[in-house]
């Protein structure tokens, strides 16, 4: 069983995932941070490198998914991917890098093992259009670019860490703009996933109907 949650950057998705993949004691599989991981591994600029070379530098870069639920793991070349790939800059270089078909294609094989082995929630922005479009359940969450700044913003004072609200917001929509707009898998809701905004609604409440949803 595979359930998906796709939508933009800072839209609550890797919260709720993990969620809802404890409610249903699955594993949770959060592909921003294998686009992430990936973006580390390679460094600033990757995303100009020529097809054949950037192709052999992604096959030395394995993923591997365990636990379930809460404690779900997602490993990158054997070790546990960490808070260190949280960060609007490697965000903004994983979105270059997700433009890349190479890096797509790699990425897609790499998911769908994880997904062929054990049923999970896949957050993202192509699970439910490309990576998994026979999922069981699919979910389309989206929210005005100010209040999912907001909420990104809220998240980093909490962790004790600075944020600057106008260049959040900024790097947003200019992901928002790179992740639809790019040629191969943009973001964009399957026809059968259910769309929910979730601009005025709390985290319970968009779980709630979640739950509700794959429950009927
Ligand atoms: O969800 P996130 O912010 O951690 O994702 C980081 C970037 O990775 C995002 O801007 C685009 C890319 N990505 C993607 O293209 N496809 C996915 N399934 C997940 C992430």
């Amino acid at each position: 069983m595979v359930v998906t949650l796709d939508g933009p950057a800072g839209v609550g998705k890797t919260t709720l995932a993990r969620k809802v993949a404890q409610e249903l004691r699955v594993a949770f599989l959060d592909t921003g941070a294998m686009f992430r991981a990936t973006a580390l591994k390679l460094g600033e600029g990757a995303w100009d490198l020529p097809g054949e070379e950037l192709d052999r530098r992604l096959a030395g870069i394995t993923f591997s998914l365990s636990g379930m639920g809460r404690t779900s793991t997602l490993s990158c070349c054997g070790e546990p991917v960490g808070d260190e790939v949280r960060t609007e800059r490697v965000g903004m270089w994983a979105s270059h890098l997700a433009a890349r078909p190479e890096v797509r294609e790699r990425q897609k094989a790499a998911q769908r093992a994880m997904g062929a082995d054990t049923p999970l929630v896949a957050e993202g922005r192509d699970m439910g259009t490309v990576v998994f479009p026979s999922a069981a359940h699919k979910f389309f969450l989206d929210a005005d670019p100010r209040v999912r700044a907001g909420r990104r913003a809220a998240q980093l004072t909490q962790m004790g860490k600075k944020a600057d609200l106008e260049a959040i917001e900024a790097s947003i929509r200019a992901r928002d703009d790179q992740d639809r707009n790019r040629a191969i898998a943009p973001l964009i809701p399957a026809p059968d996933a259910v769309v929910i905004d979730t601009s005025g609604l709390t985290l319970d409440e968009v779980f709630g109907r979640i739950m509700r949803s794959i429950r009927s």
